[in-house]
C-alpha cells in the first residue's frame, strides 16, 4: 500500500555536462549530495512516499537513502528522458490514485513551504495538473511557459526548442509539479520523442492534459533563488554560494557571529550556540556540535563527529577530528587532535599534536580535566593523560603510555619526572 501524498524525484540521469565519473544527483553542495536537500523538502512538504528514480549510478544513489524507510526506488533502465523516468514509476505506485509531487533531483534549494503550498493549491483546485512556476532575470537554460493572450497555460517549451521571441520569455519551468497520478500516465501514454533532443520530454505531459481538456494551472510558485538547477560545475558552486548564505543567515539568526561570512565556510549538518564567534576562514565541516561562547578561527578546521563544548577555543591553523573539547578547553595555535577527549579547562600547546594512526588503526587520546600538553608534543595514541597532569615541551608521549593524575612528564620518549 502506498501512502500519499507521493513524491516522485528524477534522479536517473548522469548529468553529461558535469563532465564526472559520478552522478550528478550525488554531487554535494554544503557537504552533502544534493538530492538529500530534494527528498528532505519533499519530505517537509508533506510527502509521505518518496519515489527516487535511479538509473545511472543506481547503487550509489539507493546507498545514499539506507535507512530512510519512506524512500523507495524506482529503475530507469535507459535514460530516455524525463517523461520516461515518471512512467518508470508505474509499477511502484500500482494503483494509487492520489495527487503525486514531481520533482527534479537536481535542484537543491526548494523550500518546502512552496512545495506545501502547491500540494494544498492542487486540491482546492481540483487541477489534473498544477504547475509551479518561477519567474527569473536570467532563465537561460531552463524551459520557458507559455500561456495565452488570457494568461492561462498553454505549454512548456524546451530551450533548444524554443523560437527567438520564446527565448525572451522570463517565466520558467523549475520541474515542480503536482499531478492526479492515473491521469498522469494517460498523459505520458500520449508523449512522443519529437524533439531536438529525441527524448519523451515531461514538460509535453501537460500540454497534453490541457489538449485532452483537462485542467491544468501553472502559478509562479517558486522564488528565482529556490530553482537553481545544476546541470554543470558552474551551477553547483552557485548552489553551494546559496546555500552556504541560507546555512550561515539561520545560525546569525540565532545568535552566533560569523566575523566574515564569504570566508567562512559551515556544513548545514553543523549547531553552533549563541555568542560563538567565528573568524574568518574556518571550514567546519560534517556533524559538528558547537557549544555557546565558543571561539573558532581563524583557520580553524572542524571536522565531522567534533563536539565543542561551551567556552572551548579552537584557533590559527588547529583541526579538530572526531574530538570533544569539554568546556573551556583550548587549542589556540597550529595543533592537530583526532579521535581525542580533551578535559575541562585543558590547554594544548603550539603545535602540539594527536598521532592517532598508526597506518593501520586508529586509536584515542584522553586527556583529562585541566591538562596542559606543551608545545610540540606528540601524544601517540592511544594515551591517556590524567586531570590536571603536564606533558613537557616537545615531549614525545609513546603508545599506552598512562600519565597519573597530576604528573609531569617530558622528554623522548617521554618519562615521569621525580615529583
Ligand atoms: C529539465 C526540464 C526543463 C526544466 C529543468 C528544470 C525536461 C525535458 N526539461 O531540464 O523544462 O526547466 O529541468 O531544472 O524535463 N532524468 C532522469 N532520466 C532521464 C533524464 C533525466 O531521471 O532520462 C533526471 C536527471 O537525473 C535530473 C532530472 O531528471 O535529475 C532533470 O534532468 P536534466 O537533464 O537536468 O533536465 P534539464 O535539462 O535541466
Ligand atoms: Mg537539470
Amino acid at each position: 500500500m502506498i501512502v500519499g501524498p507521493v513524491a516522485i524525484i528524477l534522479a536517473a540521469g548522469h548529468g553529461k555536462r558535469m563532465r564526472s565519473e559520478r552522478a550528478k544527483v550525488l554531487h554535494e553542495v554544503c557537504g552533502r549530495p544534493m538530492i538529500h536537500y530534494v527528498v528532505e523538502a519533499a519530505r517537509a512538504a508533506g510527502a509521505r512516499t518518496i519515489v527516487v528514480v535511479v538509473g545511472c549510478g543506481a547503487d550509489q544513489v539507493r546507498a545514499a537513502f539506507e535507512g530512510e524507510p519512506d524512500v523507495r526506488f524506482a529503475v530507469q533502465e535507459q535514460q530516455l528522458g524525463t517523461g520516461d523516468a515518471v512512467r518508470s514509476c508505474r509499477a511502484i505506485l500500482g494503483s494509487y490514485a492520489g495527487p503525486v509531487l514531481v520533482l527534479v533531483g537536481d535542484e537543491p534549494l526548494l523550500r518546502p513551504e512552496p512545495l506545501a503550498d502547491l500540494l494544498a493549491r492542487r486540491d482546492a483546485e481540483d487541477a489534473a495538473c498544477l504547475l509551479g512556476t518561477a519567474v527569473v532575470p536570467d532563465p537561460s537554460g531552463f524551459g520557458r511557459i507559455l500561456r495565452d493572450s488570457a494568461g492561462r497555460f498553454l505549454r512548456i517549451v524546451e530551450e533548444r526548442d524554443c523560437s527567438p521571441e520564446e527565448r525572451a520569455i522570463r517565466e520558467i519551468n523549475p520541474s515542480c509539479y503536482v499531478f492526479v497520478t492515473p491521469i498522469l500516465w494517460t498523459a505520458l501514454d500520449q508523449i512522443t520523442t519529437t524533439n531536438v533532443q529525441g527524448e519523451y520530454y515531461l514538460t509535453d505531459a501537460p500540454e497534453r492534459l490541457h489538449a485532452m481538456g483537462y485542467k491544468v494551472v501553472a502559478t509562479p510558485a517558486l522564488a528565482p533563488d529556490d530553482v537553481l538547477g545544476v546541470n554543470t560545475r558552474r551551477h553547483l558552486a552557485q548552489a553551494n554560494a546559496l546555500m552556504q548564505a541560507r546555512i550561515q543567515d539561520q545560525l546569525m539568526s540565532d545568535g552566533v557571529s560569523i566575523v566574515d561570512p564569504r570566508n567562512t565556510y559551515i556544513d548545514g549538518r553543523a549547531t553552533i550556540g549563541p555568542d560563538t564567534v567565528v573568524f574568518p576562514f574556518s571550514v567546519i565541516t560534517g556533524t559538528v556540535r558547537i557549544g555557546a561562547r565558543c571561539r573558532v578561527g581563524p583557520f580553524a578546521h572542524l571536522r565531522d563527529g567534533t563536539i565543542l563544548d561551551d567556552d572551548a577555543q579552537v584557533g590559527a591553523f588547529v583541526e579538530v577530528n572526531r574530538s570533544h573539547f569539554e568546556a573551556g578547553a583550548t587549542a589556540r595555535h597550529l595543533a592537530y587532535l583526532g579521535d581525542a577527549q580533551v578535559g575541562a579547562g585543558a590547554n594544548i600547546g603550539a603545535t602540539a599534536v594527536t598521532a592517532n594512526f598508526d597506518g593501520r588503526v586508529k586509536s584515542r587520546t584522553i586527556i583529562g580535566a585541566g591538562a596542559l600538553i606543551g608545545s610540540g608534543a606528540v601524544l601517540v595514541a592511544p594515551v591517556e593523560i590524567g586531570d590536571g597532569a603536564t606533558v613537557g615541551a616537545n615531549a614525545v608521549v609513546t603508545k599506552g603510555t598512562v600519565v597519573p593524575s597530576g604528573a609531569t612528564i617530558a622528554g623522548i620518549p617521554a618519562r615521569k619526572l621525580k615529583d
